[in-house]
């Protein structure tokens, strides 16, 4: 009986990952739906990869952490495949130099599509049959892998078509032109007060969550406080003015040096096409817009040095990723993610709720926190090549929380630990100030 009971539950969970793989990947393609063949194919910054490249890539971690283990007979799609769409997993196999993924015309989308296709036809059968459960922790991982690749998809496209003189828009404008901007008051900045005390962060519970998310632990935090909401691009805008971008006093040394090295003096996609005493404008997945119009919405695309040195000049510090999760973990898992469409992130919209938690934690953008990226004490990777998910990165880069307007609403939770080095500026990155 219990054997029957542990293997019916085996049944489910695979179930559930095939339904999950399934509806993964159609959204993948339903991203590119807005795309050409020319679109797919542009690199156009060192961190971002062409969307055709993401399509295959996504498959290549099924084929190669998936089926060739575990499907039996499973046939390659082609011979080059699995050392050609390797990212970074050096004990798995060689790989082409990021910097080439431009020049990747060949193979051709179609092939792309039909190794997708192919891909899917064989996980199908994999999931339907009985799978080992190590196929099917795989396969969920698989699918978490390939919905932090739709965000990189559309953040790439973005920077892609920001770089394009024409600045086309990867949406409308029109295209739910309300929701997008929503209401025009900025809703004043307030802190909610945290006791702070012996607490626990990390993964709990048997859902999904990645390596670097465990195992859970013990923090100590002093009493603290969190803004109640983001840092908007209207207050962001007060910095600049203010000379943010020319007083050293205000930067970490080595955002600083990032200043002056890079030409700083605005987020990424901020710009005057009509001369230094133009107004502001901010390049968006929605094409271009106005300050004005942007000025009650999150900033976003700022580094980990702007975002600390915006919060010293307003006289406050950025959270440490153990106060984010504590005060996180009780709110609700809603807010402006991939599924509202916006693709931009939006004012606060609805009632300000319970005054004494945090209501607004997930969405418009990741939050960078004061937190260097590091193992949680007694973190072990993942056995094998996928131990390099995750574990080789941590040297260098700063944690940021709660998602943005481009990560998938399945895809986000209070323990979820995403990372960059300081300087980053093209992913969907805004600021949270604590105190
Ligand atoms: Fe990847």
């Amino acid at each position: 009986m219990e054997k029957m009971v542990a293997e019916s539950a085996q049944f489910d969970v695979a179930a559930r990952v095939a339904e999950r793989f399934r509806l993964v990947r159609q959204r993948t393609l339903a991203l590119c739906e807005p795309l050409t063949p020319e679109d797919m194919m542009v690199q156009s910054c060192p961190e971002a990869s062409p969307a055709k490249w993401h399509l295959a890539h996504t498959a290549w971690f099924f084929e190669s952490f998936v089926l060739r283990e575990f499907l039996p007979g499973y046939r390659l799609f082609h011979q080059d495949f699995p050392w050609l769409f390797n990212s970074y997993y050096q004990s798995f196999s060689e790989f082409p130099e990021k910097r080439l993924r431009a020049s990747f015309s060949r193979p051709g989308l179609e092939e792309v599509l039909r190794y997708r296709e192919h891909v899917d036809a064989a996980m199908k059968r994999l999931l339907e049959n009985d799978p080992h459960p190590e196929a099917v922790r795989r396969s969920e991982l698989g699918a978490n892998h390939e919905e932090q690749h739709q965000e990189l998809l559309l953040t790439d496209v973005l920077n892609a078509f920001y770089t394009n003189p024409l600045k086309p828009a990867y949406r409308q404008q029109d295209c739910g032109e309300q929701s997008a901007t929503g209401e025009r008051q900025s809703r004043a900045l307030r802190f909610i007060e945290f006791a702070g005390g012996l607490r626990e962060i990390g993964h709990a519970g048997d859902g999904f969550c990645y390596d670097n998310e465990l195992p859970r632990h013990r923090v100590w935090l002093e009493p603290y406080a969190l803004a109640g909401r983001l840092v908007t691009c209207g207050e962001y805008a007060e910095f600049i003015a203010d000379g943010g971008y020319r007083r050293p006093e205000l930067w970490l040394s080595a955002g600083w040096d990032a200043v002056q090295a890079n030409g700083w003096r605005a987020p990424l996609y901020w710009s005057k096409p009509d001369g230094e005493d133009g107004a502001w404008h901010i390049f968006t997945l929605r094409g271009t817009r106005s300050l004005a119009e942007m000025a009650c919405a999150p900033v976003s695309q700022v580094s980990f040095f702007e975002a600390d040195a915006y919060a010293r000049w307003a006289g406050c510090r950025l959270p440490a990723e153990g106060e984010w999760e504590a005060a996180a973990e009780s709110a609700p898992l809603q807010g402006n993610l991939l599924d509202s469409g916006r693709l931009m992130p939006a004012p606060p919209a609805g009632s300000i709720g319970d005054p004494h938690s945090m209501q607004s934690c997930y969405g418009d953008c990741w939050e960078w926190t004061a937190s260097a990226y590091l193992g949680y004490p007694g973190f072990r990777p993942l056995a094998g090549a996928l131990g390099e998910y995750n574990g080789k990165f941590m040297s260098g880069q700063m944690v940021l929380r709660g998602g943005s307007c481009v990560t998938p609403a399945a895809h986000i939770r209070a323990s979820y630990r995403n990372f960059f080095p300081p300087e980053t500026r093209w992913q969907f990155s805004g600021i949270r100030l604590a105190r």
